[in-house]
């Protein structure tokens, strides 16, 4: 079990930060992250510290309005997982988000058990346009990408329903017009799937 402490990230803890991270982008897990933009945002970070005072996990809030975050960059080191830090961490983050007034909380994951158990549903990658626009775009693996879309209502109130179903009904409303112009571009698409 993880003791220690879960506190939000101080200046001197960059570049333990920073190696944590750029360990874990070789094998796709988390997205890089330079000194300089952990630095930038070290207010949305949070750490995991163990009882000799190392820093073994860490977890950061990015916020895209008022209302959305992601949460990213949840990394705990390998020797130590399977004993709490993970959840903790997240749960630090959850905390701040609320406190921030944010709606919703969602990520791009591979580790889908593990934001389920921390209450995390499955959703539809393209509810998050600004999330794909801002980091999928850029990525090797978009067209063969196979990271899951969870999210969490972390309010309890309406709010985060009403921006679920609005984002769901848009998110529909894009695919289907996207389905339209490709069958415009090439008729014998939509009578292929009529048939
Ligand atoms: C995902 C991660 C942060 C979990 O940290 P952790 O400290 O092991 O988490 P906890 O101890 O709080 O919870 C462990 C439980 O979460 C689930 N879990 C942990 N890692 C998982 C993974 N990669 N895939 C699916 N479920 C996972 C399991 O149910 C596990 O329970 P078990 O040990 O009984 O099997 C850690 O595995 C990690 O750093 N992974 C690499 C980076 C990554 O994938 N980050 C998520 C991207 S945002």
């Amino acid at each position: 079990m993880s003791a220690g402490v879960i506190r939000p990230a101080a200046s001197e803890d960059v570049p333990t930060l920073a190696d944590m991270i750029a360990r874990h982008v070789t094998s796709g897990d988390v997205l890089p992250r330079s000194a300089e933009s952990i630095r930038a945002t070290l207010g949305d970070w949070a750490v995991g510290q163990d009882d000799d005072g190392r820093v073994v996990a860490c977890g950061s809030l990015w916020s895209y309005s008022p209302l959305l975050a992601e949460v990213r960059s949840l990394v705990v080191e390998p020797g130590l997982r399977s004993a709490g830090w993970g959840g903790r961490v997240l749960q630090a983050l959850v905390v701040e988000a609320q406190r921030r007034g944010i709606a919703t909380l969602f990520t791009l994951t591979r580790a889908v058990t593990f934001f389920e158990r921390q209450g995390f549903t499955i959703t539809d990658k393209s509810v998050f346009p600004e999330k794909i626009f801002k980091d999928c775009q850029a990525c090797p693996l978009i067209d063969d990408c196979d990271e899951i879309a969870l999210w969490m209502d972390i309010t309890g109130g309406g709010l985060a329903e009403e921006l679920k179903r609005q984002r769901l009904a848009t998110a529909l409303a894009l695919r289907r017009a996207q389905r339209r112009a490709a069958d415009a571009v090439n008729p014998l698409n939509a009578k292929e799937i009529e048939r």
